[in-house]
């Protein structure tokens, strides 16, 4: 099988590069051939690669850049998609869109399920929903589509919010930390193993007797506030030899901290179905967060 990588560099697609299978020929174009933001280069990419599937990990991911830059965000992970989708109809190719829990507003207090209404409340949340509306409407009949709605996914290499904070511990005697927004982080090693089991099991996810609609939730085990994967990375680092010393976390509210992009209060996923249909039980985030340290800085003690 022919899969064609977008955003190989990022956290995901560079943990989808560790774990891919090597009966899979994964096609990781770089930036220059292939920019997410231009409608040709997304068209023909798949015109010449003609690829039997596009795992999506490409998008515009910086939620507050998202605010000033929301032409640019709505093109990357919107309109791109679209695209793509719109050439794999005629190709016959089928797309594995990563998408995010922020296509939810995070006003309620359970875990959202996948065939929830969206109603994102920043530009990031609102373009990656849109993207999933038009890869649907364009694809789903055909059975073309799997959407992979993940949440928090730290810990792997690249910018994230646990790099970030292990980093601020070393550097700092006191975290201030948002304690008022639930979520749970995911670890991206395990997310790219979900993509190709997900793959595997294409018929099953997109046949009516299991999903209204072939849409995943994945993400670890549990719940948490930031304030709580702050202290815990603190922990945690020490316990790899990561840190001498960890800082003084203090919870905050949302209120606050200014940020440019409101965020959901409350964002967890409901990962029951998708746990069922793959047969995979998923770690506690902490545990979770510990092996994806472990693996992006070469740890091999327990
Ligand atoms: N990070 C999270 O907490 C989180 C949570 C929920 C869902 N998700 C979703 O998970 C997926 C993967 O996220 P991630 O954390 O791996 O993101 P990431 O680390 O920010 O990586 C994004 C990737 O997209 C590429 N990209 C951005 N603009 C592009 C363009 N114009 N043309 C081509 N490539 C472009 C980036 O390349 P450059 O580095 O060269 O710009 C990078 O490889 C995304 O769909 C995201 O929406 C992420």
């Amino acid at each position: 099988m022919k899969i064609l990588l977008t955003g190989s560099s990022g956290q995901l697609g560079r943990a989808i590069k560790k774990v891919c299978p090597n009966s899979i020929k994964l096609l990781t174009p770089s930036k220059k051939d292939l920019d997410l933001a231009k409608e040709d280069s997304c068209r023909n990419i798949i015109k010449n690669l003609n690829p039997d599937l596009v795992l999506n990990c490409g998008a515009y991911t910086s939620v507050d850049q998202a605010e000033v830059n929301s032409e640019l965000a709505l093109a990357i992970n919107a309109n791109a998609p679209k695209f793509m989708a719109e050439e794999l109809l005629k190709s016959g190719g089928r797309i594995l869109q990563i998408s995010t829990d922020f296509v939810f507003n995070g006003e309620q207090n359970y875990p959202y399920q996948s065939n929830q209404k969206q109603s994102a409340i920043n530009i990031y949340g609102s373009s990656k929903s849109l993207g999933e509306r038009y890869i649907e409407a364009i694809l789903k009949k055909q059975k073309q589509l799997i959407i992979l709605r993940t949440s928090w996914l730290m810990g792997g290499m690249g910018n994230n919010f646990a790099s970030s904070i292990l980093s601020l511990h070393s550097k700092k005697d006191t975290l201030q930390v948002i304690s008022d927004q639930i979520g749970c982080p995911t670890n991206p090693y395990t997310l790219a193993e979900i993509c190709f089991r997900s793959i595997s099991k294409w018929d099953d996810i997109n046949s009516p007797n299991y999903f209204e609609k072939p849409i995943l939730h994945w993400c670890d085990d549990g719940l948490a506030s930031w304030y709580d994967i702050a202290v815990a990375v603190g922990e945690i680092g020490i316990e790899l030899g990561l840190l001498k010393k960890n800082a003084k976390v203090l919870p905050i509210m949302s209120k606050d901290y200014f940020s440019k992009a409101k965020r959901p209060k409350y964002s967890l996923l409901n990962c029951v179905p998708t746990r069922k249909i793959l047969g995979q039980e998923a770690k506690h985030w902490r545990l979770s967060l510990k092996n994806a340290f472990k693996k992006t800085f070469n740890i091999t003690k327990a």
